[in-house]
Order: C-alpha cells, then structure tokens, then sequence
C-alpha cells in the first residue's frame, strides 16, 4: 500500500492525512475483496524499514493502527473476515500487542476472507527467523534436516498457515518488492498501478484481478 505520503503532498495537507486516507482505502479495498470474491488478501501496512521514518509519523501509524483496530474489528467479525497478523510484532508496545490478539482472537472463526496485516514485516528477516526456528528444532530432534524440503521450510515461516500469493499488486507507480513475502511470491504474478494508495478502489482491484486473469502461469513448465 503505497503512495500515502504523495497522496497527501499533492493536496498540501500534512503525510498523516494521507495516511487517514489510506486507512479508509484499507476499509474499500476489504470490502471490494470480500464482493469481488478474494478469499486471501494480505496488506503490507508497516516495514521493518518503516521504523527509521521520523518519530512523529512512526507515532502517527501506530495510533491510526490502535483507531483502525478499535472501529473495525466488531464489523469484521460481523462480515465474516479472520484477521491475522504477521511480523516482528515484539517491537510494539504490549498494549498494542494485547489488541492485536485480541482482534485474531475474536475474528478467529470467519471463514469469508481471511485478511493478514504484515505489521513490522520483513521478508529477509522472516526468512532467517525461520532457519534459526528450523536448526532449533533439528538441534532438539524434532525434525531430521535430512527430510528437509521446501515445504518443510515453509512450515517455519509466519505464512505457514497461508497459501502463497497468486497476486501482488503494487500501488503508486513504484516497481519494487521491497522485502515483501519474498519466498512466498516466488510464483506470484506482479501487477504495478500507478495508483495512489488512498485512492484505490473496487474497481482499481478488479482491473488487477481483470490483468491476472489474462496471464499465463506456467510455474517454469514449457509452453505446449
Ligand atoms: C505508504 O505510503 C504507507 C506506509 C508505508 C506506512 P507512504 O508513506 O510510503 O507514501 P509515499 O511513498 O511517501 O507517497
Ligand atoms: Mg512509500
């Protein structure tokens, strides 16, 4: 979800409106996904590398976070969307964290869209965790790293519970994964809109889905 920031300097209002805005995109987008019949739909909110950002805003994201998770989570339970969450969530404050489980917990048995936010996320990083996870679980004997294959290796990382992305759309023009779901895209089909995060709409996605329908996924397979 890119582009907030842009969004904002081309109206003259300050960085956080756009993410205001791009908070209520979130709730467009959710609900297109749930019409559009999307049954997986995964928002990069919040990097790892988004930490380095000046306090302020930092302080500005996670509040909008706390709002977003205090006025949405009754109607997602109600919509019959499971939320869950991926990344570093140790580096938020415990409350925060207490209202992020919360928000799994009450959303645990929607079955209509299952909506994952990637808060603190990093793909490398998720990357080591899981091989520091998989040598700890070989050191104690849980697994023998001789039987080790690329779904066992997936069974570490936070997506284990995930199916891997059939698509990912890229908002703002910027053409870039940026340690996004790096293992997990390996086969994900890349679609790059010049659209402004907080100006995505249903239709905006449904010209995503629209553009993956028309390729042609082989997998590395030959063409017949
Ligand atoms: C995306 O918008 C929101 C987050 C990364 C939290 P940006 O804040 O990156 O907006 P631009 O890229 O400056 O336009
Ligand atoms: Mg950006």
């Amino acid at each position: 979800m890119d582009g907030n920031g842009r969004w904002a300097k081309a109206r003259g209002m300050p960085r956080v409106a756009g993410h205001r805005a791009g908070a209520k995109a979130v709730r467009r987008c959710i609900e297109a996904a749930i019409d559009q019949g999307v049954e997986w739909l995964t928002l990069f909110a919040f990097s790892s590398e988004n930490w380095r950002r000046p306090e302020g805003e930092v302080m500005e994201l996670t509040g909008l976070l706390r709002q977003y998770l205090r006025s949405e989570v009754a109607d997602l339970t109600k919509n019959g969307v499971r939320f869950r969450v991926i990344g570093d969530r140790e580096r938020f404050s415990p409350d925060l964290r207490a209202e992020l489980e919360a928000a799994e917990s009450k959303t645990a048995a929607g079955t209509r869209l299952n909506l994952t936010l990637a808060l603190s996320y990093g793909g490398r990083s998720e990357i080591v965790a899981a091989a520091r996870a998989m040598a700890e679980a070989a050191q104690s004997g849980a697994i023998d790293i001789r039987d080790l294959d690329e779904e066992g290796f997936a069974r570490f990382l936070s997506t284990a519970a995930m199916p891997d992305p059939d698509l990912l759309i890229r908002t703002s023009g910027e053409r870039r994964l940026s340690n996004f779901l790096l293992w997990q895209c390996a086969y994900a089909e890349l679609v790059f809109m010049d659209v402004l995060w907080p100006d995505f709409d249903a239709a905006h996605l449904a010209a995503a889905l629209a553009e993956f329908s028309r390729r042609e996924r082989r997998y590395g397979a030959r063409v017949t």
